[in-house]
């Protein structure tokens, strides 16, 4: 973990593949799934969890939602990586991402990895963003199922209340034929400095703190 200066350089309109670049050292970006706590120095009372949507220049893009007073050249005070993101298998071929509840941002982060291991990826999502990679195929919700039953590997963005939704259409008790990874939104105002407990997720044995156990969970400890 660190401690650091960065940078809002630039914003995107459409912020459906990233929201803005923000500048930094290599030492402060997060992995896919891990986030930053980034504060502008304002007397705004919270840091605010910042997640890769890829890779940039001299920092990465940065997923929404951000503040809306950051504008370019705001100055960032940053601190990470945190928490625990994404561990794609490096056996990985057929890779589905599936943004249950949000846009695909916060899991297109995986994408450079994911081609780099020379996979295969379908994003399963309601509404892509325009500036996609060819290389991604999009399908809509209604080929959730299809898409399960092909990929060998399922990496899912979903909001914590929307779990038992999620859980539901996956199948309920029964077991997912493919391997899943969960990054569970919620959140995490002291990225477990203060053990606040803001973040909690239910697990199959109690709690986890989304802020430092996750966000990113298997999909088989989040089942109950
Ligand atoms: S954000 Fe406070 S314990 Fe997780």
């Amino acid at each position: 973990m660190h401690i650091g200066q960065g940078q809002l350089f630039e914003l995107y309109y459409d912020d459906g593949r990233a929201a803005a670049r923000i500048l930094c050292s290599p030492l402060l970006v997060p992995a896919p799934g891990q986030y930053l706590l980034a504060h502008d120095g304002s007397d705004a009372p919270l840091a605010v969890p910042v997640f890769q949507a890829g890779p940039a220049a001299d920092g990465f893009l940065a997923a929404s939602p951000l503040p809306r007073a950051w504008t370019p050249g705001t100055a960032l005070h940053l601190r990470g990586p945190l928490g625990r993101g994404f561990s794609l298998p490096a056996t990985v071929r057929r890779l589905a991402l599936l943004a249950w509840d949000d846009m695909p941002a916060r899991l297109l982060a995986l994408l450079p990895s994911a081609l780099r291991l020379g996979a295969a990826v379908t994003l399963v999502c309601e509404s892509a963003p325009r500036d996609l990679s060819a290389e991604v195929e999009v399908q809509p919700m209604k080929a959730l199922d299809e898409v399960l039953a092909w990929a060998d590997f399922l990496a899912v963005d979903a909001e914590r209340e929307s779990l038992p939704g999620l859980k539901e259409r996956l199948g309920g008790r029964n077991q997912l034929s493919v391997e899943a990874q969960v990054l569970v939104r919620t959140a995490m105002p002291c990225g477990a400095l203060a053990e606040c407990g803001v973040c909690a997720v239910r697990v199959r044995n109690g709690w986890r703190m989304a802020c430092k156990d996750g966000p990113v969970f298997d999909w088989n400890e989040l089942k109950e």
